[in-house]
């Protein structure tokens, strides 16, 4: 006997003859059952770090279109490392804002094995040993015109890309890199990387690919971040996938893993919970997503106009990564999540 059923008109189903008595909202029904039935949590474990860095020394610099996220020096960033690592977060990525005079049309600064990003990697495998830290094999804080590749004749050239994204990676992993990570998209870039760092005895090195990265509008933020915002005409459609397209990034995916990569990674991520889903069902390999700048800043801008509860905002979005079938995620929001997580 159900004693609040409403009386009904004649003829008229209640609900338990609709339901058949299957009641979904059973387990619902208190805080220790919805904890018992909980099919995916997000951990420390699951987070990775990307940080921003500059040259200089005890510097900390804001970023206005990501409030709470800062470009940091070598030095800061190493603070920032042994903080993560206490906090258990896995890794660390690692983002340069190239001094502008150091930029060019080829990105040849990339090649430098004292650059922003060398000097970092080296600084925090030095002092914090323990942490993960990944690197992006990509030209674009590198080149004068924020492209990831070389541009000639208003083409942005693939082979010859790739042969310095090879040659960066090398010098990447010999700074201490774990994990390389080309985010450029240019055709042939993970088995050439791969056998560069084969090559160089790097055999150890695994390489985070970039594997389907759209053409996207959520990048904003994070072009002011790094300064390439302001040099970047004409957009990345050459290289970047259709964000229209699903077919094309299992295409993509199923490419970089014959030619070597070792974890998958999509990016935007919120936009793009149906391609994580997919590539995971089909390849079931360590999958990624980037939670990029515009989806942080979104987030933090709703928070801060007291629209949405950016707590749980932050916290729903992650929990969806790992609904969507990923095993980690690349957030801005690491840090503030692993604090929270361990109160
Ligand atoms: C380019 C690169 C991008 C991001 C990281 N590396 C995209 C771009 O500028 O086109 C975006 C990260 C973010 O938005 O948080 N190699």
């Amino acid at each position: 006997m159900n004693k609040h059923a409403p009386t009904l008109p004649a003829g008229r189903r209640s609900v338990d003859e609709i339901t058949q008595g299957r009641r979904l909202r059973r387990m619902r029904k208190a805080d220790w059952s919805r904890r018992l039935v909980q099919e995916n949590r997000l951990t420390v474990d699951d987070l990775i770090w990307p940080i921003f860095l500059i040259d200089g020394e005890n510097r900390r610099e804001d970023i206005p279109a990501m409030p709470g996220v800062h470009r940091l020096s070598v030095d800061l960033a190493v603070k920032e490392a042994e903080r993560a690592a206490k906090l258990g977060i896995p890794a660390l990525a690692t983002f340069p804002n190239v001094d502008l005079a150091l930029r060019d049309q080829t990105g040849s600064a990339i090649l430098d094995p004292d650059n922003l990003i060398n000097r970092a990697t080296r600084a925090i495998k030095a002092a914090v040993p323990e942490i993960g830290v990944i690197t992006d094999a990509a030209l674009d804080p590198f080149t004068s015109h924020g492209h990831d590749g070389i541009l000639r004749e208003g083409i942005i050239v693939n082979d010859e890309t790739v042969a310095q994204v090879g040659a960066a990676a090398v010098l990447q992993a010999r700074a201490g890199a774990d994990i390389v990570a080309p985010s450029d998209m240019m055709d042939g870039r993970i088995g050439a990387i791969r056998d560069a760092l084969d090559e160089a005895g790097f055999q150890d090195v695994a390489i985070m690919s970039y594997a389907t990265k759209f053409a996207s509008a959520f990048y904003g933020p994070y072009r002011e971040a790094i300064g390439t915002k302001g040099l970047l005409k004409g957009d990345k459609k050459t290289y970047y996938i259709d964000h229209a397209n699903s077919d094309e990034a299992v295409r993509e995916a199923e490419q970089d893993l014959a030619e070597g990569a070792d974890m998958l990674m999509v990016k935007p991520g919120l936009p793009y919970l149906d391609i994580i889903r997919r590539l995971k069902d089909e390849f079931a390999m360590p999958t990624f997503a980037y939670q990029v700048s515009g989806e942080y800043s979104m987030i933090e801008a709703a928070a801060a106009n007291g629209w949405i509860d950016g707590e749980k905002a932050m916290l729903e979005s992650l929990v969806a990564f790992k609904r969507a079938g990923c095993d980690g995620i690349l957030t801005y929001f690491a840090p503030r999540v692993a604090e929270m997580l361990k109160g």
